[in-house]
């Protein structure tokens, strides 16, 4: 597309006003721009801007209802054997959604590459690579096959050369380069009050990547539907990356998932309090989904059930997902009804009278998203697995000294599961200030460790293998 149609397309919208600097860009910055500008699809971003500043993306309207109990199981070691055996057979993948900025966290780096303060100083990436190798090798040794788990992992614009970058200089983690593949999700451009565009600098429209729901039209776009149906993946496991405990491809929930022919799953903890930031699982026009957290009145958030005084709005989503490949592909033929969130956020922006960056102090734009839960409502057989938090959910969201949700919760999390997993196992701490960090690679879920039954360990360690308590 040349200048004059992007111009008339731009002017057609009412946005012509991002071409007030173009004469003062250099020739090649030019072209850079109206790359950016013809990759919008500006007839549908208009519509939502309409719609955005018309409010008619807010769900007011919408009935909720509280979770039915009789939808939600409790996580059992029952299903662990079925779901081993469906990796086994390699048809399992995992995608990973990687794209956020992690703003609240406080580091420019993708949120993956943080690292804890774990006595080994794994990051996240690390640890969740670990988790799935282990899996690999059990899923292996135990039905005798070669068995791979594929690792989609979905990046943004601002996450993305990072990410790669971290991989690569880690080699990956031990796992096979071909069976990391990462994928870009797509952005929208931000938008002022008063629905027009903003520039981030005089050539280039201020955008965001568009939310974690970005990952349907990412997966068709970028192949990886494709690509899952070449592996003969049935099922895939998704979760965000900000979970120091995440269970990557634990059998227990896909064989739990499978064994109910499940399209859509999703695992749930109880909420801590009203207050806790945590979407919560609950009924939307009759239909199952995810009210956010951010999208939920303080009524609803703390009404109590008559029956046990609990949270009536408790089921937290602990952002891990269960799709069949068939429920994916499926996807496109209902995207268009799905609905975009409004966030209001403070975007700096080019002002256009004197040409000056802004950093605002309030919010003055408004960046439009989709979450990955919105697609749940078209679900045709939803199942719902609460689990322990205590070995499922230690979020990353805040940085380092907040006390919540931060490196320091994550990390006791983490050294206090291992401690669990040793008791379990019927060894013993000689003394409380001992820590133990048990490497994923020896032990993804407790097993493995019965040699330690009877075994005092007598200093902080890191276990790579139980020679390193053997030698103490
Ligand atoms: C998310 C859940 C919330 C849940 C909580 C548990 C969503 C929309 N909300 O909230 O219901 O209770 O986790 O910790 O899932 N991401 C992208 N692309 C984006 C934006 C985010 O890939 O454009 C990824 C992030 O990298 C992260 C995940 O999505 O892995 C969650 O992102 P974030 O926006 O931080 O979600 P929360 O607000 O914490």
């Amino acid at each position: 597309m040349n200048y004059e149609t992007i111009f008339k397309k731009y002017k057609n919208a009412g946005q012509e006003h991002v071409f007030k600097f173009f004469d003062e860009l250099n020739k090649k910055d030019q072209e850079i721009f109206l790359t950016q500008l013809s990759q919008i699809d500006i007839d549908q971003v208009s519509t939502l801007i309409q719609q955005a500043t018309a409010h008619k993306l807010t769900q007011d309207t919408d009935q909720l209802e509280p979770l039915p109990q009789d939808i939600v199981d409790v996580s059992h070691p029952q299903w662990y054997q079925n779901g081993l055996q469906l990796i086994a057979e390699n048809k399992v993948a995992v995608i990973l959604m990687a794209g956020g900025q992690g703003t609240r966290l406080g580091s420019q780096d993708p949120k993956g590459c943080y690292d804890i303060g774990l006595p080994s100083h794994k990051s996240l990436f690390q640890l969740q690579a670990e988790r799935i190798q282990r899996l690999q090798t059990l899923a292996s040794s135990f039905y005798s096959k070669n068995s791979i788990i594929p690792w989609y992992i979905m990046t943004s614009g601002p996450t993305d050369i990072p990410t790669r970058q971290f991989f690569k200089q880690h080699n990956y983690f031990g796992l096979s380069e071909q069976n990391v593949l990462f994928f870009k999700q797509g952005v929208l451009p931000c938008f002022n009050l008063q629905g027009k565009f903003m520039l981030e600098e005089k050539g280039k429209l201020a955008v965001a990547p568009d939310g974690n729901g970005g990952i349907y039209n990412a997966l068709h776009r970028e192949g990886v539907i494709k690509s899952l149906k070449e592996r003969g993946i049935l099922y895939s496991h998704c979760y965000c990356v900000d979970n120091s405990l995440a269970k990557v491809a634990d059998p227990i929930f896909i064989g739990y998932c499978a064994s109910r022919h499940t399209d859509v799953g999703i695992k749930v903890v109880a909420k801590n309090n009203p207050e806790e930031p945590v979407g919560v699982v609950a009924r939307r026009n009759g239909k199952y989904g995810v009210v956010e957290y951010s999208e939920i009145s303080d009524e609803l958030a703390n009404m109590r059930s008559n029956l046990d005084g609990s949270l009536a709005y408790g089921a937290a989503n602990i952002a891990n997902h269960f799709f069949s490949t068939d429920f994916l592909e499926r996807v496109p033929s209902f995207a268009n009804q799905l609905e975009y969130h409004v966030a209001h956020k403070k975007i700096p922006f080019i002002d256009a009278s004197t040409g000056d960056r802004v950093f605002p102090k309030e919010p003055n734009g408004i960046k439009l998203e989709r979450f990955v839960f919105d697609v749940f409502s078209h679900s045709e057989a939803f199942s719902v697995l609460h689990v322990d938090r205590a070995d499922e959910f230690a979020p990353l969201k805040n940085g380092s000294g907040a006390g919540v949700d931060c490196p320091e919760t994550s990390r006791t999390a983490i050294l206090n599961q291992a401690q669990r997993f040793i008791t379990m196992a019927g060894g013993h701490y000689q003394d409380q200030s001992i820590e133990v960090e048990i490497s994923p690679l020896l032990s993804y879920g407790g097993e493995n460790l019965e040699k330690l039954n009877g075994k005092f360990i007598k200093k902080s360690c890191i276990l790579n293998s139980l020679d390193d308590v053997y030698s103490q």
